[in-house]
Parts: C-alpha cells; structure tokens; sequence
C-alpha cells in the first residue's frame, strides 16, 4: 500500500469507537494496512494525545486480541484534528495528505450532505496528480426517495460517483460474499436455480435485541428503513441476480440494479398482500420478562413505528416469474435467525413413498451458526423403502480459517478502490422507489402487535401462498435445519 491517509469526521463518536478502530487496529495488526495514517476529526478540541488516550481505551473495550506491545507500534499511525464542518477549517488538513486520501463520514445522517459539501469546498474532492481521493458513508442514505435524491445531489457537488463508497455493512459479511461464490461457482446450482425449479424464497432477519438505547434513531426509521431497504435488499438482489460475465464492480451493480428494477411494484391496491408490519409488545423469553417498544426508554407514547417488517416480492422476468420472494426482519423475535432459505419445488412423485419425506431447501445461514445445508431426502434405514429428510450440513469456516468482520473488509476495499462491495446511487434509488408506496401506506394505520420474544405478528402469514410456510425462528423448533 503507498502512503495513504484516512481521516475520519466524526473521530470522536461511537462508530469510531465501537467499529472503525478496531477494525484498523486488527488490520494493522495483520500487517495489511503498511503506509496507512489516520486522521481523526472532530469538533473537540483535543490533542493528539487525549485522541489517543480516548482511542486506547476504546480498544481495550472493542479489540479483541488487544495487547499493549501492538498499541505502540499502531498509535503511530494516529493524528487529530479539531475542528468544526466547514470549508475554511477542514482545508486546514490539507497539507497534511498525501496524495491517496480516503475519507470516513462517522457523522450523524444529517450531517452527510454539508460534510459532503465542505470537503468539497475544501479543495479536498480534487486529488493531486497521480493520487485519489474517496469518500465513504454509511446508512441511512435519505429516509424515503425524495430525501436520497436531495443528498445525491448535495453529495455529487463536488464527488464523482466513481468517489463515492457507500456502506450496507452486509455486504461486507462473509456469509453474503459467499453467496455470490456458491452461486457462481458452483455448476450445479445453475440449472435449478430458477422458477422452475423454486418454489419460494425466504430470507429472515430475525434478532432477540430490542430497539436497546437507539429509539431516538429507531423511532423515526423503523424496520423497513432500518433493515429492509438496504440489508435486506441486498441479500433479496444477490439471491436473484444473473450470473455477472466478471466480478468488475459497474457490471456486478448493472445486474443487481437489473433484479430490483424487475420486481412488480408494490402499490396502494396490492399492499395488503405484500408488506405487514408489526411492533412488539411484552413478552417473554424463557423466564425474562421483555418490555413492550412502548415501554423501551426514549419511545415517544403511542408511536406506530414497526419494528417488525415483512414483504413479498414478485420479479417479473423469466428466471423468477410467479416464485414470491418472502423478506422478513425485526427486533425482540424468538432468535437470532438469519437465513437465505430456498425451497425446490417437490421432486414428481413417480415412486410413492420415496420422494415424500419432505421439500429440498438449501440454506445460507447467517446466524446464529455460518453453515449452509442442505434439506434433502434419504433412505429411512430399515426394511420398507421409505424416505425421510436428511441434512447436508457445511460449516462456512473451518479451523485455520482466517475470517474478517464486514468493517474491516469493506475498508481494505476502499483502501484498495475496489468499489465491488459498495451501492451505487441507482441500488439505492431503486430501493426507495419499491418502498416509497408501503412507507406512505403506513404513515397512517397502526402496526400489529406481537409478543417480544415470538415469531412474529401472526399477520405476516396473508404474504404466504397458500401452500407455504413461514420457517420457524425459534431455533428449537427448526432443528438443525
Ligand atoms: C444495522 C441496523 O444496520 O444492522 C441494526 O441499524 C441492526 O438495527 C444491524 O441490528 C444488524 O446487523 P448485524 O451485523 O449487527 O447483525
């Protein structure tokens, strides 16, 4: 890597903290990131070493595998800058870059645009000759798509789209990654992998934790803005998407660009039968008593914000036309459960008893385990020919394996421009033009309830054709499978 320097706006919060130093600690430690600098920016006035005092111990809390002998090699790499988000005071790191700088916005959403802006004016959009300059952001890019326009437009002032690195942090999971690779790499999925052969799809997202202490961002998003629209679009787009003739970044986007701008929009009329959403009340888990979102600190009373979202998706091309496409993700469920479960449609029943043992599925597991398997049917030992349901089962990672956290790929990518792992504007755009209709459906109404700790609102089961099932979340009740 040459010199290059990263400077994060924004050094002082808890992105910076939680996320992005341990993620550059740990590379660091790799020894992947040689020549690399950071530069943090922020509006305290603070010394080089309170940075590095705030950053130390923010290490020892977020960097596993954090030792002492490590720190001073890499606090080295370290620098601050206080200052606020204005042309006049950011120029004034501007002789301190080299040529190949990347910049990190770990502000508040608000901030995007006139961070944006100012770095613009700045004068630090514009490389040197021979060098670059990027720019990284992460979600929420606008609330709806008016919003995501109007900061398209603040951030491509003065960026290049090609400059722009936008984050979903899925995409810099491993799991996902390697749905692209099964795919792909795999001469045997191909040929069934299309509506003749599916006959649903499901990806869940399900997770235990409750909207925790964020309801002053969670309130205003909600599951559809928090998780469908990026997160789970993302994994929706990669399950459908054509083979891409090259792993290049412009043709892997062109083709999931492709996928969303194919699916049927959801509109007014049809609504009912393709989104639901829910929001959770008291429950349990075990013997522990949940709260309901009401109850949860910073929820202002009687909000109807879900925090359960479920949709149905249709693609209206040949490789997927009639195959729904069920997409579900919410706070307080059963589990942890995140899953891409496909189902085949049952095998022709030419020699009874054999082939009704059960569906093919095969799954991508996410959490709580990284395995893919395989629901397949077998011989039942014993004298009758009869079948029963078996389960092909491969752990994602094996011993020796060395995995890396979505941050800290995704940084090595930027570092690196390879913008693969990025959205492009027009992912995201396409994203908002689906879901426009369902958020101004459910600006009014309420959400229905279900209870923390359970699978859901029994609602979600009108977006199943009549022959489908939700998979269970509960981990019990799903077996290994
Ligand atoms: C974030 C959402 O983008 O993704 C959170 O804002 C959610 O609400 C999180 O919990 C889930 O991602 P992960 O990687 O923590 O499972």
């Amino acid at each position: 890597m040459t010199d290059t320097t990263l400077v994060i706006l924004g050094a002082t919060g808890d992105l910076t903290k939680r996320l992005l130093m341990p993620a550059l600690y740990r590379l660091h430690r790799l020894g992947l990131t040689p020549g690399l600098r950071v530069i943090g920016y922020a509006r305290q006035h603070w010394s080089a070493k309170r940075f590095e005092t705030h950053i130390h111990k923010a290490l020892h809390e977020f960097a596993p595998d954090f030792t002492e002998a490590q720190w001073q090699r890499f606090r080295r790499q370290l620098d601050y800058v206080g200052g606020e988000l204005n042309a006049a005071e950011l120029g004034c790191i501007k002789d301190r870059l080299p040529p190949a700088a990347l910049f990190f916005l770990a502000l508040p959403p608000p901030l995007f645009g006139p961070a944006a802006q100012a770095l613009g004016e700045a004068g630090l959009a514009r490389a040197p000759r021979g060098g670059w300059r990027r720019l990284m952001v992460e979600k929420p890019f606008g609330s709806d798509l008016s919003s995501a326009e109007t900061l398209r437009g603040q951030m491509h002032r003065d960026w290049r789209e090609e400059q722009i690195l936008r984050i979903d942090h899925f995409l810099g999971k491993e799991t996902v990654q390697n749905l692209m690779v099964f795919r792909f790499a795999n001469r045997f999925l191909e040929p069934v992998w299309n509506a003749q052969h599916v006959e649903q799809v499901q990806i869940t997202y399900a997770e235990t934790l409750g909207v925790e202490r964020r309801a002053a961002y969670y309130d205003r998003a909600g599951a559809l803005r928090d998780m469908l629209q990026n997160h789970l679009m993302q994994l929706f787009s990669l399950t459908a998407i054509e083979p891409p003739s090259n792993w290049d970044a412009e043709v892997l986007r062109d083709h999931k660009v492709e996928v969303l701008r194919s699916v049927k929009p959801i509109t007014a009329g049809n609504g009912t039968r393709h989104a639901v959403r829910g929001q959770y009340r008291a429950g349990k888990a075990g013997r522990k008593k949940l709260a309901a979102y009401h109850s949860e600190a910073d929820v202002p009373h009687g909000s109807n914000t879900e925090t359960f979202a479920a949709l149905r998706l249709e693609i209206d091309n040949w490789r997927w036309q009639g195959v729904p496409f069920y997409l579900r993700s919410g706070k307080r469920l059963a589990s942890n459960r995140s899953e891409i479960a496909v189902q085949f449609r049952r095998a022709p029943g030419a020699v009874p008893g054999l082939v009704d043992a059960g569906n093919n599925w095969m799954v991508f597991h996410m959490k709580p385990n990284q395995t893919m398997t395989l629901l397949a049917n077998a011989k039942q030992p014993g004298l009758e020919m009869k079948g029963h349901q078996v389960n092909l089962c491969a752990p994602y990672v094996r011993d020796g394996d060395t995995e890396f956290s979505a941050y800290e790929q995704l940084l090595m990518d930027a570092l690196a421009g390879d913008r693969t792992h990025f959205l492009r504007f027009d992912e995201v755009e396409w994203a908002w033009r689906l879901l426009d209709p369902v958020l101004k459906t459910w600006s009014k109404g309420t959400p229905d309830f279900y209870a923390a700790g359970s699978e859901g609102p029994d609602t979600q089961n009108r977006l199943l054709d009549a022959n489908h099932r939700w998979r269970p979340i509960a981990l019990a009740a799903a077996g290994g499978a």
